[in-house]
């Protein structure tokens, strides 16, 4: 009877949605940059499903949360192994959208394996991004949360207008809450500062605004979000710190022994934060929460033991 109940919960629990970019990172760990025109060996090298997005799917699946990717992907072999990679995850691709043109977008990483820092070459593709038409034929009523990675702003603040509509028509416990990251110094990015229930900033923009810290950050730049939403900052060792309704909060960093691979940190702590403030918990827990989870990844190489 219970393991009855139990899976008919399972099966009908909401889902968070992802939306953004996957690529695959080839990563190399090296004991030390490589010199220019040198051949050298890494300490090991692999192949990593990324991109924020996805990276933020692969990590609300480990801690728990049914979810799902949305962005696009052109067939190939590159392709292939990112589907099975989110497979083997359990991560929900049935809003992958498959385009003819363009190729699966690929970077090449260097980890320094002495203190953990990432080196991103992105290659620059000509695959078209998921657009409004493509989101209007998801259906919403799976969704309780829905994440953008900010990349065609103006599109995705039309999804977002969709899920706005989609909140007027059903009754308070089933709205759909929404957040944003702006993660690069692009100006179009900054119309998504309005929209979304929480807007993740990265340090990168906080800094081509002027701010030095992550509480500068959130205090002069919350006036751009919407009435009643969340902003939060991530400053790397510093920890993160956010503004809302109901003043400013801080969480600082819980670093591991040794800093060994920080690529997706920030992922992880988005993650982090949206599965806990997803399951009831108050924004001050949540920083907590992502700071703490993000610091255990930036202890190992991956995202295999952050729980
Ligand atoms: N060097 C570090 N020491 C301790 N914690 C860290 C460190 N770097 C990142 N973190 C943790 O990760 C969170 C996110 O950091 P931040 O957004 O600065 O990462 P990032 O370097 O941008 O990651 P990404 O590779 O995703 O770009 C921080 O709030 C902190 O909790
Ligand atoms: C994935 O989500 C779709 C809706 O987008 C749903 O129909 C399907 O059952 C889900 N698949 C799994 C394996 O949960
Ligand atoms: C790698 O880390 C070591 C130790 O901090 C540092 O001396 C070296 O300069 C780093 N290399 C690069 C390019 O990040
Ligand atoms: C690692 O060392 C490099 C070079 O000294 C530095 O630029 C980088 O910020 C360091 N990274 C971390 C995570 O400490
Ligand atoms: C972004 O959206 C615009 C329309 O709003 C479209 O013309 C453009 O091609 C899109 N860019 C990508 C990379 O998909
Ligand atoms: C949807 O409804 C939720 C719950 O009322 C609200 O917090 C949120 O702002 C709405 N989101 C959008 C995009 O309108
Ligand atoms: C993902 O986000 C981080 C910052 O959190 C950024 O440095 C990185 O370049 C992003 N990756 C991609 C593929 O956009």
């Amino acid at each position: 009877m219970s393991a009855v109940r139990t899976s008919k919960m399972a099966a009908t629990e909401k889902q968070i949605l992802c939306v953004g970019l996957v690529c695959l990172d080839i990563i190399n760990v090296v004991e030390k940059f490589p010199v220019e025109d040198t051949d050298t060996r890494c300490l090991s090298q692999r192949w990593q499903r990324g991109g924020n997005a996805s990276n933020t799917c692969t990590v609300l699946s480990i801690l728990g949360a049914p979810c799902g990717f949305m962005g696009s992907l052109a067939p190939g072999r590159v392709s292939d192994f990112i589907t099975d990679d989110f497979q083997s995850r359990g991560v929900n691709i049935s809003n992958i959208v498959w385009q003819c043109v363009g190729i699966t977008p690929c970077a090449c990483c260097i980890v320094n394996h002495s203190n953990g820092s990432r080196t991103v070459i992105l290659s620059d593709t000509n695959l078209p991004d998921v657009n409004s038409e493509d989101f209007r034929k998801i259906d919403l009523s799976l969704y309780k949360w829905i994440h953008w990675e900010g990349r065609n702003a103006s599109e995705q603040v039309a999804m977002i207008q969709q899920v706005e509509q989609y909140n007027a028509t059903v009754p308070t416990e089933r709205q759909i809450t929404t957040s944003v990251e702006i993660e690069k110094t692009r100006e179009p990015l900054y119309q998504l500062f309005g929209h979304g229930d929480v807007v993740f900033v990265s340090k990168d923009v906080a800094r081509h605004f002027g701010f030095n810290s992550a509480s500068e950050a959130v205090k002069g730049l919350y006036s751009r979000v919407k009435p009643g939403a969340y902003l939060i900052c991530a400053w790397a060792e510093k920890g993160a710190d956010a503004m809302g309704p109901d003043g400013a909060f801080h969480s600082n960093a819980f670093p591991p022994e040794k800093l060994v691979d920080t690529l997706g940190a920030g992922d992880t702590f988005n993650a982090a934060v949206l599965f806990s403030l997803c399951n009831g918990k108050s924004i001050q827990e949540s920083l907590m929460f992502g700071c703490q989870v993000a610091g255990r990844k930036c202890g190992i190489q991956g995202y295999d033991g952050i729980v």
